[in-house]
């Protein structure tokens, strides 16, 4: 071999690769989802996520206290009520089991606490807002007669009420924000949502508690763990006349841009790996924080694919959150936050 003027491998070697290397992962990027559970008197393994339970209300501060163990400092409170009803009510009563979990987690640890501002988990009909007059006269038809096709899917107008969700979602937000929530992170995908909330929360004197949102959230099928967990799936239809379409990725900087001008101080992009284009466009075009959202769907699979023995869990967790890191995110949600924060 004649002269080679570059040999990339030389910085390749131990010693000198890491003092090269672009991006490192720690336990300070991650942020670990919480399930807590009103319905339950004891942890419910959840089938489809390996490791992860719902906890009841009583093992609410344990749980966090397990995360902190391993180094990750934030959580994700989500909520499983007691009871739905049409208009998610459970969402933001004072003693809702968020609420509930929020004050104690708040009072007895030094985690971070962010909560989820949706209504799915808390409305009969599993949307994430109220319903237009018009679905649910469908709906309450559909369980009148038993008809079980679904009709109702495929009318956009038949789903949720973008406007009259607004409020019920500010008013979970300062609900939160009173129970103690140091974050909010609103992931229904209303029109307007974040301006609604930054409004209701600077008016209840929280205008220090900052808005993570889901500003691109697509209509992404890697939810399907996510809601046996929360038991969140809609019961008829589906979100895609919400959630962003997962063929548009110019769609995300407008969708983005929206939540940036109405105060959304963290910009979250979700899924994560599936979307990792568009994690970077919004890290190179907005000036903010940008989180990912490593989603239930994308923890299943590689628990599934290590099951059978055809990947190291361990190294494929660690190389899909460095991944994300190096697309643009600066933190990450994530069901690895544990098991990665262990390992680091
Ligand atoms: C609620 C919400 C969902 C997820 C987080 N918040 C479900 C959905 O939009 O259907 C999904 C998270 C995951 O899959 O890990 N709106």
């Amino acid at each position: 071999m004649d002269h080679l003027t570059h040999r990339p491998r030389r910085l390749r070697r131990d010693g000198v690769r890491d003092l090269v290397s672009e991006t490192s992962l720690s336990p300070s990027d991650f942020v670990a989802p919480v399930f807590v559970d009103a319905t339950t008197e004891e942890r419910q393994p959840i089938e489809s996520m390996p490791g992860h339970e719902r906890v009841p209300l009583d093992d609410a501060v344990a749980r966090v206290e397990e995360v902190l163990e391993t180094g990750v400092e934030a959580v994700m409170l989500f909520g499983i009520p007691e009871a739905k009803d049409e208009v998610g009510s459970r969402a933001y009563a004072e003693d809702g089991v968020v609420q509930e979990a929020t004050r104690r987690i708040t009072s007895e640890t030094d985690a971070y606490v962010i909560t989820d501002v949706c209504l799915c988990e808390y409305t009969s009909h599993g949307h994430c807002g109220v319903l237009t007059s018009e679905a649910s006269e469908r709906m309450e038809e559909r369980c009148s007669s038993n008809v079980l096709e679904d009709d109702a899917a495929e009318d956009p107008d038949l789903t949720v009420d973008n406007d009259e969700t607004l409020e019920l979602l500010a008013k979970t937000a300062v609900s939160q924000a009173e129970a103690g929530a140091e974050m909010v992170a609103p992931s229904s995908m209303t029109d307007g949502m974040v301006g609604a909330i930054r409004v209701a929360l600077d008016d209840a004197g929280f205008s220090d508690v900052p808005i993570m949102s889901y500003a691109a959230k697509y209509e992404s099928a890697f939810y399907g763990p996510f809601r046996d967990a929360a038991d969140g799936a809609p019961a008829f239809g589906d979100r895609r006349h919400y959630q962003m379409d997962p063929a548009n990725r110019r769609e995300a900087g407008r969708e983005v841009a929206l939540d940036v001008e109405q105060g959304a101080d963290v910009l979250m992009v979700k899924p994560a790996l599936p979307y990792l284009d568009v994690v970077a466009d919004v890290r190179r075009e907005f000036d903010r924080p940008v989180a990912a959202y490593n989603v239930s769907g994308e923890y299943a699979m590689l628990h599934a694919a290590a099951e059978q023995g055809w990947l190291d869990l361990d190294a494929v967790a660690r190389e899909s959150l460095l991944s994300i890191k190096r697309a643009g995110a600066d933190l990450i949600v994530t069901y690895f936050a544990e098991g990665v924060a262990r390992s680091l």
